[in-house]
């Protein structure tokens, strides 16, 4: 084993979350604003794990069952046909805040994934980088659609359907977006299974609400590909106000949507498993600096500007 190092972006999903893990489609987008970084040294005894964020080192073997770095560690050294762990470490930093709808768990796992495969000498595509992850997933999440891992591992705008390969979309027009933090994390857990009691106790009511989302990403993404950003603001309404029926926002996500749109922007709605976590805002380079300053007096933690569709050249 040599010494290797990989990134992996943070994401949002613009629009579909929950319903996705019911068949309907979702879009997703990376946010390279913030990232997951692990570095593997070879050496010493025993295999390692430090999770900076956690402040925690501990060895492989005793890792529990439950424990997604090592579930990564474990399934890149299998797939490179290692039956024991090399003597080594992986070291795993990240800057995206956890449980918070940006994807943090399936890039720390994707930039341990990279970073052994670099080490072992092991050539992974994004699909199987993705399918990796999947598996790490399903330890933080119950039963992940799988979008979190993909947008995370291809690294760019997917068309997301379960069990299906991602489609890239093409974004016409760069837009701008606000990822405000609520500050409140949200374990995706709780929220996907408090949506799966919902869909137990009235099927028919949460069928027709994951079929009006899956309507809305649908021409979410037709206006995405037509270079007609400003039409989406209706849009992350009409999906917020369905994710309010699903009942996974919150009285700080309806809040920072409501300053949002008194602060100018042309729609708001949270992102990612809700309940706390973040909410985006779009806006354009007028409104921008009012929404931002809006969304920190309505309580935002912080705030962070990506432009999608041209996230390398303009990073906010
Ligand atoms: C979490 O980022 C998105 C959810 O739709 C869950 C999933 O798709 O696995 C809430």
């Amino acid at each position: 084993m040599k010494a290797a190092r990989a990134a992996a972006p943070g994401k949002v999903i613009l629009f579909g979350e929950h319903a996705v893990v019911y068949g309907r489609p979702a879009l997703a987008v990376p946010v390279a604003q913030v990232t997951a970084r692990a570095t593997v040294a070879p050496g010493g005894q025993g295999f390692w794990i430090e999770a900076v964020n956690l402040s925690k080192r501990y060895a492989l073997e005793a890792a529990p069952a439950s424990d997604p770095l090592a579930k990564a560690v474990e399934l890149a050294l299998n797939r490179a046909g290692l039956s024991e762990p090399p003597a080594g470490e992986v070291r795993v930093e990240s800057s995206i805040p956890m449980a918070s709808g940006l994807g943090s768990g399936a890039a720390v796992c994707t930039a341990v994934v990279r970073a052994l495969a670099e080490a072992l000498g092991l050539e992974l595509s994004a699909a199987e980088v993705s399918a990796l992850v999947f598996e790490t997933e399903t330890l933080l999440h119950g039963t992940p659609s799988g979008i979190d891992n993909t947008v995370v591992a291809y690294g760019q705008p997917v068309y997301f359907v379960r069990e299906q390969p991602p489609v890239p979309f093409r974004v016409g027009r760069p837009f701008h977006l606000l990822i405000a933090d609520t500050g409140r994390p949200s374990p995706t857990r709780v929220a996907v299974g408090d949506v799966r009691a919902a869909y137990e106790r009235g099927p028919a009511r949460l069928t027709a609400i994951f079929d009006q989302i899956g309507a809305v990403v649908d021409e979410a993404r037709g206006r995405i590909e037509a270079g007609q950003p400003e039409a989406l603001g209706p849009l992350m309404n009409r999906n917020q106000a369905l994710l309010r029926e699903l009942g996974v926002s919150s009285p700080e996500l309806d809040e920072l949507a409501a300053r949002a749109g008194a602060g100018g922007a042309l729609g708001a709605k949270l992102s990612g498993a809700g309940r706390g976590g973040n909410l985006l805002a779009l806006v354009t380079p007028e409104t921008a600096e009012a929404v931002r300053e809006a969304l920190v007096a309505g309580g935002a933690a912080g705030v962070i500007g990506t432009w999608v569709g041209e996230t390398l050249k303009r990073d906010a």
